[in-house]
């Protein structure tokens, strides 16, 4: 089912309306400045504000313990807590937006409804981090329907945490006019291209953590996809089924019997050589790169989540590098990479200015990537479809 989307509506309903837009900040401490996600969360709040809407941004940020025994609105955080703070990005976003971005540090909902009220067109907020909140993981309906009394309309425009039935995603859709925005409608339209309408040569990599999510994916499009290239966790546990050694290296158990059942498909393509530190395999070689580089040439349709190697290490950066490499030179594929490490790989790897490139669409998601290709229904697009 289709969703409503903010790209689709009139100006003249953005006009003096406040716009409650779910965003994900989940970034890093020490990466805030360039990160992607920021840059992507802007065609949206700037579409808002040009067309005379105010916007307070709704965010969270890490994994806070859950505050206990208080109210499900109290805000109680410790100070080491304090470093998953969303202040940081008010005047990052200040300075892209070329407007002041109010930080609303505390969660007096009345205070905020009224500070948004009588603020002018064109204003802009950023609440705290919403997981400071008890009800927010929670998905309280109560906490849903206080958010939303902040605002007149809603939209998500975060593809990366909508696989999560958080109370800023899922429980406000109930109490308020709900849209996609702009980022969350091409996230959709780019995996659904690659996913649901791809052409061949399709090929889906694999490399980095989150196995058995990886795996699950590979069962589903066992018979839908030309080629799986695989390297990290997914190849390691691949090799474990074959009973070669793989010492300390990443691998998941559970996945060692289905990956067995695949060894015989000539689909799954696994490095032919390794760069290995103290028995522990941390990149593919220069072998399975020319390979790997011959198949992403000839692909049409290509998904990829999960870097080749520990990229971030010195020595081990060249089977990521390959790829981005290949990716980048297929002009004719249609081609989807996600995670966030894959996608801050290329920044390290390569340079920021390689964010842009018309060919390839980096998503944001991570999780909810992988669950949106493994068929999965997400709480928050789910939500946004009723
Ligand atoms: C992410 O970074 O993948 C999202 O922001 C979701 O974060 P979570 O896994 O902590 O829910």
């Amino acid at each position: 089912m289709p969703m409503r989307c903010i790209s689709k509506m009139s100006s003249k309903k953005i006009r003096g309306r406040v716009f409650l837009v779910r965003v994900d900040l989940n970034v890093e401490e020490g990466s805030e400045k360039n990160a992607y996600r920021v840059q992507a969360i802007l065609p949206t709040i700037v579409h808002l504000l040009c067309h005379g809407g105010k916007v307070a941004l709704l965010s969270h940020r890490g994994r806070p313990a859950p505050a206990r025994g208080i109210s499900n609105f109290q805000f109680s955080i410790s100070k080491q807590q304090r470093k998953l703070s969303l202040k940081p990005f008010a005047s990052i976003l200040s300075k892209k937006l070329g407007k002041q971005v109010v930080f609303i540090p505390h969660f007096d909902f009345e205070k905020i409804e009224a500070r948004i009220e009588s603020s002018k067109r064109g204003s802009v907020f950023l609440l705290e981090n919403l997981r400071f909140l008890a009800g927010e993981e929670q998905d309280d309906p109560a906490l849903g329907m206080r958010l939303a009394a902040l605002g007149d309309i809603y939209v998500n425009d975060a593809f990366a945490v909508s696989h999560r039935a958080n109370a800023s995603v899922r429980a406000i859709v109930k109490y308020i006019p709900s849209y996609a925005g702009f980022l969350l409608e091409k996230e959709i339209l780019n995996l659904d291209r690659a996913a649901k309408h791809y052409a061949h040569p399709f090929t889906i990599i694999f490399g980095g953590a989150k196995i058995s999510d990886k795996i699950g994916i590979i069962r589903r499009f066992q018979n839908k996809a030309d080629y799986f290239l695989l390297g990290g966790g997914p190849a390691n546990t691949f090799f474990a089924a074959q009973g070669l050694p793989t010492g300390s290296s990443l691998i998941d158990t559970g996945s060692v019997a289905f990956a067995k059942q695949c060894l015989r498909s000539k689909k799954i393509i696994l490095p032919i050589d390794a760069e290995r530190q103290n028995g522990k395999i941390l990149d593919i070689g220069p072998k399975t790169i020319d390979q790997f580089d011959a198949v992403i040439k000839n692909s049409k349709t290509i998904i990829w989540n999960g870097p080749m190697g520990l990229f971030e290490k010195r020595g081990f950066e060249e089977g990521t590098r390959g790829v981005w490499n290949a990716v980048l030179m297929n002009k004719k594929a249609h081609t989807v990479v996600g995670g966030g490490e894959t996608v801050s790989s290329i920044s390290l790897i390569l340079g920021s200015k390689f964010l842009i490139s018309k060919n390839v669409f980096l998503s944001t998601g991570g999780g909810a990537m992988l669950e949106y290709l493994s068929g999965e229904k997400l709480p928050g697009i789910e939500a946004l479809q009723k």
